[in-house]
């Protein structure tokens, strides 16, 4: 905590002198005003591209299969992995003894509500899937305004509390009141919204997809260091930097998430679990609100269906009597390899636009943040071992501006820093960016610049978009369909 309030004081104190820059500059301006006739070139138009986003590639979905690779018995598993990924929750009662524990907050009942598209273990679907969730079984949530049936599948997090000190957390949209699933509970009632967004202290966050993270979860910590220092100094002409974030548990470097705060699949399916579903896990035990004992289990368990469970809602049961074979039994172990046997979104295959609009990319400097790929070294899983993951990330993170920042910290990630996005599957992605804000690939890019507003820096990414708006309107649209062929 220490260290991230560092950080943003840093910030702050490092740029507010800037505010004044310009009242000199329009003073000096004045002068020379005459000169620059004479120094005229043509203006670089701020925020405005001369590409055009062809918008996503149909389906078929490039992604959602597990590794050809898989041995026979990894494949076996396959199916029961998927079950668990999709599997609907319910408070109790449901179908499967490993269907209850929805809630008491949820944002949604499944992995795959949210993570839809193109395919299971994907991001955002084109139509909301919260609308046929919010209020099942008799729920009496209302919808928050900044869900839209056309928009992305995103969660909220308030930058601050109600006292001025830094919360940043997820504010879970609804809850189980009144769920026929859930008798005796009725009193919950759902954060204020409208409130949160009166005083501007909202921010939201769209769904990531997990193809390829088994592969992002192996990239050695040397690998993301060393690729980090490379191109010293192409890097500082750009104006980029960039730093590592760091699990506060064991110092080493994590990766998942949009600010890279998050160590593995394993702890990021339990904190989903949780924090997503309401369902308590073996890594995060504790039930996510207990101010409302009517709306803690046990509850009773309507006649013909499965037991309930206690707290947490989903563990490994050492009290059933031994099933054979029983590799993983725990909900987070199925989910984690699920997503470890997802592949890598396949890109389309190269055409002579893509082909140069990878060489524009690469010549502009967007790969000097989007490094191509790494190679992962040997592992357990032979399909996973010694593979070249073209995630097109660095894995670390970079101030962006005030135009994306968040004003919320995790680990070491600052208010107005994000993981490189990883841009593997981008060419059928619906949303853009953390908050999924644009469905315009092209916007996605412009909305990389942003100038120091005071509170934050620039975005180191000023100097490749201005290299971006420079280029012929040829090779603009040629990256432009590379982004979308992959
Ligand atoms: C309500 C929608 C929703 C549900 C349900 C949901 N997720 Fe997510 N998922 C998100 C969002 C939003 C993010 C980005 C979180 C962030 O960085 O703030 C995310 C990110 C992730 C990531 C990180 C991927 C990356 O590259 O960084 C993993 C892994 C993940 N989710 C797994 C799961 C699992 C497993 C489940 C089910 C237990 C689940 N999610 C349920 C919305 C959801
Ligand atoms: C300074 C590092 C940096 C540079 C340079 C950079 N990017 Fe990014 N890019 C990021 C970060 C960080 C994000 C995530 C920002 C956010 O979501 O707020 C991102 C997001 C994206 C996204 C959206 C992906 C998604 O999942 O929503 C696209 C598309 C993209 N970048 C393309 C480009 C292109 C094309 C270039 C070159 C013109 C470029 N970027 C240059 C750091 C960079």
């Amino acid at each position: 905590m220490r260290r991230t309030e560092d950080i943003s004081m840093q910030a702050h104190s490092r740029f507010s002198s800037r505010r004044r820059l310009p009242f000199f500059l329009a003073g000096a301006l004045l002068l020379v005003a005459s000169l620059t006739v004479l120094m005229w070139r043509p203006p670089v138009v701020h925020g405005s591209a001369l590409a055009v986003d062809p918008g996503p590639r149909p389906l078929p979905a490039a992604a959602g299969s597990f590794y050809s690779a898989l041995n026979s018995n990894q494949k076996a598993i396959g199916t029961r992995l998927t079950q668990i990924f999709t599997e609907v929750n319910f408070v109790a009662g449901g179908p499967l003894v490993k269907t209850v524990g929805l809630g008491p907050r949820f944002n949604s009942n499944s992995c795959s509500s949210c993570h839809a598209y193109p395919a299971v273990g994907g991001s955002s679907p084109p139509n909301n899937p919260l609308f046929g969730i919010y209020q099942l079984m008799g729920a009496t949530n209302s919808m928050p305004s900044f869900i839209t049936s056309t928009g992305p599948v995103i969660v909220a997090r308030f930058p601050l509390k109600s006292d001025g000190s830094r919360d940043g957390g997820v504010h879970q949209m609804f809850t189980i009141s009144n769920r026929t699933d859930a008798p005796g509970c009725t009193t919950m009632v759902q954060p204020d919204f409208a409130s949160a967004q009166a005083s501007n202290n909202i921010i939201f966050r769209q769904t990531t997809p997990t193809y390829g993270t088994g592969l992002m979860e192996l990239i050695q910590e040397s690998d993301i260091v060393a690729n980090m220092n490379s191109n010293l100094s192409l890097k500082q002409s750009l104006g980029i930097t960039g730093h590592a974030n760091y699990s506060d548990d064991d110092g080493t470097i994590t990766r998942f998430g949009w600010k890279a705060q998050n160590k593995s699949l394993l702890y990021f399916s339990g904190e989903a679990y949780t924090v997503e579903e309401g369902v308590s896990d073996e890594a995060f035990p504790s039930e996510n609100d207990e101010s409302i004992a009517s709306c803690l289990p046990p509850f009773p368990v309507p006649p013909g269906t499965n037991k309930t469970k206690g707290v947490p809602d989903d563990r490994n049961d050492t009290g059933e009597a031994p099933k054979a074979p029983v590799n993983f039994p725990g909900d987070l172990e199925r989910f984690s390899l699920f997503m470890r046997f997802l592949a890598p979104p396949t890109p389309a295959a190269p055409t002579p636009s893509t082909t140069n609009g990878q060489t524009q990319f690469n010549n502009i400097g967007c790969n000097m943040c989007h490094t191509t790929s790494f190679t992962t070294p040997s592992s357990s899983i032979a399909a996973l071992s010694k593979v070249q993951a073209n995630l097109f990330s660095d894995l670390v993170v970079h101030h962006m501006g005030p135009g994306l920042a968040d004003n919320v910290l995790q680990g070491n990630a600052g208010p107005d820093e994000f993981r490189t996005a990883p841009l593997w599957g981008v060419g059928q992605r619906f949303f853009f960016l953390h908050d999924g804000r644009t469905t315009d690939i092209v916007q996605a890019i412009e909305n990389h610049r942003s100038f120091s507003n005071g509170t934050y820096p620039d975005s180191e990414a000023n100097t490749v978009i201005n290299n971006f708006d420079a280029l012929t309107q040829t090779n603009q649209q040629d990256l432009v369909n590379f982004l979308r062929s992959l």
